[in-house]
């Protein structure tokens, strides 16, 4: 690599060994490790609000239900109701009515959720309070037509809606909100128990996987992806950590998953992190995860523009362990192997060329045509080594695999392949359960021809138009055994989000988490 020396700093590190160059540029130079993202609101349970709190009423229709421990006389409940009708606001999932000057409130926000609501509808109801407020100082007490235990819900919705990523701004940083969220019910410890053990881990692990996604890709990079993954875990019973570098996989014949980092000066690793619950069965699950920390479509080089996005290609990799460290810090009966097959795409004089030849841990031969397509490659070494040294039960892919599958289904739903009706209907209900929905898309037999090679047993990308998220799928498959139960979600249009919704703030979604949870504690 050569480079105009404008500063000798620069012209000194260039003069370094690759290994130590990788340090140097690895951004804490560049970015202080101390700088952190603004305090979000503590989440608290309590049988009355704090004085001087805006309050948030979650609404099940029009009528303004009695709220326990809420200090509302009735004149303030007769202003309400007056409100209510003159806005004919009905308390529809998705609403809100702001008031103001009512009582002694600061604000007075009605959020609807909808006649009988599901645990979903109430976590959105959170998360749409959390990005109403999320400019306010003042605390915040929530009360509402929802059970004791349910506030628990609406609380890990406001937690997921409330993340922010904000830690490199330094000047026009918006004031971060001081002031605590409240839940006020009659049962405060019911609801303060459901949350700690259900969904505060689970808020843990979206908000990692937000957070690597987020990084630019001078900060999380294959090793500081372990590094972080480690750190978060650290101490967490039940957990073991296995990391191969780049030795050990060059020694186990994963020329794929090399071949793809090889073009980098940052090494590539892969990363295992097993769980195992109690009662849990002998054999894991696997979650495998697509973990490219920057693609830049290699030597086949992506255009300049939205390039800066595909620092957010490891998003399959960083929702596996957002989903792992959820499902160990919840002390979930479950037994789960994540993997990330981290690696960074990059096309310096030793990346690979299109149309080499490379051979996979399998054996099986790939003719490399397109450097881009380079998800693919990652997952084929990382699927056959898990099945191999973890003798999983099933296997899942996660991947920002194919612009293809974007134009398909836009970012409603992620797409989803499977040889293995059961577990395709599995991940479906889970899916709709945890509000990370999925569509299925084709698997055909015919796509074998299309991937065909000249030269090798297959060809990472086809000649021409095709189905482009189905060859993607097609290419995994080809290396996945029959017999083992698999499948794979394409999240190139959902793992991030242009505009906020209420659980997910505008930037990386985390998508896949709470998916891979819901999965893994759907059983059987
Ligand atoms: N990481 C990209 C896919 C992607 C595209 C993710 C847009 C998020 C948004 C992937 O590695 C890629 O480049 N895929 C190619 C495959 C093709 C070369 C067969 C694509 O989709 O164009
Ligand atoms: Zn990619
Ligand atoms: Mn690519």
């Amino acid at each position: 690599m050569r480079m105009k020396c404008l500063l000798l700093s620069a012209c000194l590190s260039l003069t370094l060994a690759p290994a130590a160059m990788a340090q140097t540029t690895a951004g804490s130079g560049v970015v202080p490790a101390t700088v952190g993202n603004s305090a979000e609101r503590a989440i608290g349970f309590a049988p009355n609000a704090p004085a001087g709190a805006a309050l948030v009423i979650v609404m099940t229709d029009a009528a303004l239900p009695p709220l326990d421990g809420i200090a509302l006389g009735a004149a303030e409940r007769t202003a309400i109701t007056a409100a209510i009708a003159a806005a004919s606001f009905d308390g529809k999932a998705g609403t809100t009515l702001s008031l103001r000057g009512i009582g002694a409130y600061p604000r007075i926000l009605l959020v609807g959720a909808g006649a009988t609501p599901s645990s979903l509808a109430l976590a959105e109801a959170g998360g749409k309070a959390a990005q109403e407020l999320k400019s306010e100082a003042q605390p915040v007490a929530i009360a509402g037509a929802f059970g004791d235990v349910s506030a628990a819900d609406v609380a890990y919705g406001f937690a997921l809606g409330q993340y922010r990523f904000d830690r490199y701004k330094t000047v026009d940083k918006k004031a971060p909100p001081t002031g605590a969220v409240t839940f006020v019910g009659a049962n405060p410890s019911g609801a303060e128990t459901a949350f700690a053990n259900r969904w505060k881990p689970l808020v843990e692990g979206v908000r990692l996987s937000r957070d690597l996604a987020n990084e630019p890709a001078n900060v999380i990079y294959p090793e500081s992806f372990v590094a972080r993954v480690r750190e978060t875990l650290a101490g967490t019973p039940g957990v073991s950590i296995e990391v191969l570098d780049e030795a050990a996989m060059r020694k186990l014949g994963m020329g794929t998953l090399v071949g793809v980092g090889q073009g980098s000066p940052r090494g590539s690793r892969l990363l295992l992190i097993r769980y195992r619950g109690a009662g849990s069965p002998d054999a894991p699950t696997a979650f495998v995860g697509k973990g490219i920390t920057f693609d830049s479509g290699g030597l086949s080089l992506k255009p300049g523009a939205g390039m800066g996005n595909m620092k957010g290609d490891m998003s399959g990799a960083a929702s596996v362990m957002g989903a792992v460290v959820s499902l160990a810090k919840s002390r979930a009966p479950v037994h789960v192997v994540g993997v990330a097959a981290l690696a960074e795409n990059m096309p310096d004089g030793n990346a690979q060329r299109p149309g080499d030849v490379t051979r996979t841990m399998s054996g099986k031969t790939i003719e490399m045509v397109n450097a881009d397509a380079e998800g693919r490659l990652v997952l084929a070494d990382a699927n056959e080594y898990v099945a191999k040294a973890y003798r999983p039960i099933a296997i899942v892919n996660i991947a920002t695999l194919t612009g293809a599958v974007v134009g398909a289904l836009d970012n409603s739903y992620a797409g989803l392949f499977a040889r293995d009706e059961a577990l395709a209907a599995r991940l479906i209900a889970a899916g709709t359960a945890s509000g990370e929905e999925l569509w299925r898309l084709p698997l055909h037999k015919d796509y074998a021809e299309r991937m065909k090679s000249d030269i090798a047993d297959i060809r990472n990308s086809a000649t021409g138009q095709g189905p482009g998220a189905s060859l993607g799928a097609h290419f995994i498959g080809f290396f996945v055994d029959e017999a083992t139960p698999w499948a794979h979600l394409d999240i190139a249009g959902v793992n991030r989000s242009e505009k906020a919704t209420s659980l997910v703030p505008k930037g990386m979604t985390g998508f896949g988490v709470r998916l891979l949870d819901q999965l893994a504690r759907s059983g059987e």
